[in-house]
C-alpha cells in the first residue's frame, strides 16, 4: 500500500496502469456524489447514518412498521438527487471511459442509488444497491410507473401492495443478475479504481478483494484511510473530484503524446 498526497507521481504510475490495462474497473460510493451536495453515510457530522437510524429507514421491518416515515424520507433523498448535477469527478470518470484506447475494456458499479453517473455520461452504470428512482411494489416487485413527489404516504400498486422505492435495504439481497455482473467484472480486470467508498458494505466491499486475489491492481480515491487502503497498490489521497480530472488529464496527456 502507498499513500500520496500530492499525488503527482503516483498520478504518473497509475497513467501507467491504465495504458497497460486491457480491462478498467471503477466501484463508486457515496463520496464521489458528495461534492454534488448528495451527503454520504458513515462520515461524522454529516454521513446520513449519524442522523437517522438505519434499521427504521433501510430495512423492510422499518417500511413496514412506518411507511409513511420510510416514504417521506426517500421522497425527501429523491428530490435532493434530481435536484443536484453530476461533480467534476462524475464526469471525469465518463471522460476516462470515452478516452480509453477502443481495445480497453471498462465497467462502472456503484453502490449509489442517485443517477449522478448517467448524467455525467457513463454509459451503462451497474447499480448494486438500486435506483432510488424507481419504484416496485413492496409484495411481488412489481415496477410502477412514475409516481409524483410531495406524497405523504406510499401509493399502493394495482395488486394492492404497498409501493416503496427500488433500493436494496439492509437485510435484502442484490439482485442476482447484477450481483454475478459485478463479480464477473471484478474477475475479470487488470485494474479497479475503488473511489469514495468506505468499504465496509457487504457484498460491494469484496469486489476489490477478488482484484487483489488475482494479484491485479487496485487504485483507491479517498480522502479517509479506509479498510482498502490497506490493499491498495495506491491510495490517490482526495476528494475525487479533484483527483480524478487530474488523473483524466494526464491520461489525455500521454495519449496525445
Ligand atoms: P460511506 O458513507 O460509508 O463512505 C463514504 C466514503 O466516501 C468515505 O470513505 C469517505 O472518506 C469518502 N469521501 C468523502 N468525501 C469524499 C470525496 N469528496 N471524494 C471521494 N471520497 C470521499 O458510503 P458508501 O461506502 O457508499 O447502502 O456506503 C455503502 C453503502 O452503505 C451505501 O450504498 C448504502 C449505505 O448504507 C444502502 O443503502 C444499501
Amino acid at each position: 500500500m502507498k499513500r500520496s498526497t500530492s499525488n503527482t507521481e503516483e498520478i504518473a504510475l497509475v497513467v501507467d496502469w491504465i495504458l497497460s490495462a486491457q480491462k478498467v474497473v471503477v466501484l463508486t460510493g457515496a463520496g464521489v456524489s458528495k461534492e454534488s451536495g448528495v451527503p454520504t453515510f458513515r462520515e461524522a457530522q454529516t454521513g446520513l447514518w449519524q442522523k437517522y437510524d438505519p434499521h427504521e429507514l433501510a430495512t423492510p421491518e422499518g417500511f413496514l412498521k412506518d411507511p409513511n416515515l420510510v416514504w417521506s424520507w426517500y421522497d425527501w433523498r429523491r428530490k435532493l438527487v434530481m435536484d443536484v448535477d453530476p461533480n467534476p469527478g462524475h464526469y471525469a470518470l465518463a471522460e476516462l471511459e470515452r478516452c480509453l484506447p477502443p481495445t480497453t475494456k471498462f465497467s462502472l458499479i456503484t453502490q449509489n442509488v442517485d443517477d449522478l453517473h448517467r448524467r455525467a455520461g457513463t454509459k451503462a452504470p451497474i447499480h448494486m444497491h438500486g435506483s432510488i428512482l424507481i419504484f416496485k411494489c413492496f409484495d411481488r416487485g412489481h415496477p410502477q410507473k412514475e409516481v409524483p413527489f410531495g406524497l405523504k404516504q406510499p401509493p399502493k400498486c394495482q395488486c394492492g401492495s404497498l409501493v416503496r422505492p427500488d433500493v436494496v435495504w439492509f437485510g435484502e439481497a442484490l439482485d442476482e443478475q447484477v450481483l454475478n455482473n459485478s463479480f464477473a467484472n471484478a474477475d475479470s480486470c487488470d485494474l479497479m479504481f475503488v473511489v469514495g467508498t468506505s468499504g465496509l458494505v457487504q457484498p460491494a466491499a469484496s469486489l476489490p478483494y477478488a482484484v487483489k486475489q488475482r494479484r491485479k491492481r487496485v487504485v483507491e480515491v479517498n480522502p479517509d484511510t479506509t479498510p482498502i487502503t490497506e490493499i491498495a497498490d495506491v491510495t490517490l489521497q482526495g476528494p475525487s473530484g479533484d483527483v480524478l480530472p487530474k488523473l483524466v488529464e494526464q491520461l489525455k496527456k500521454r495519449l496525445a503524446g
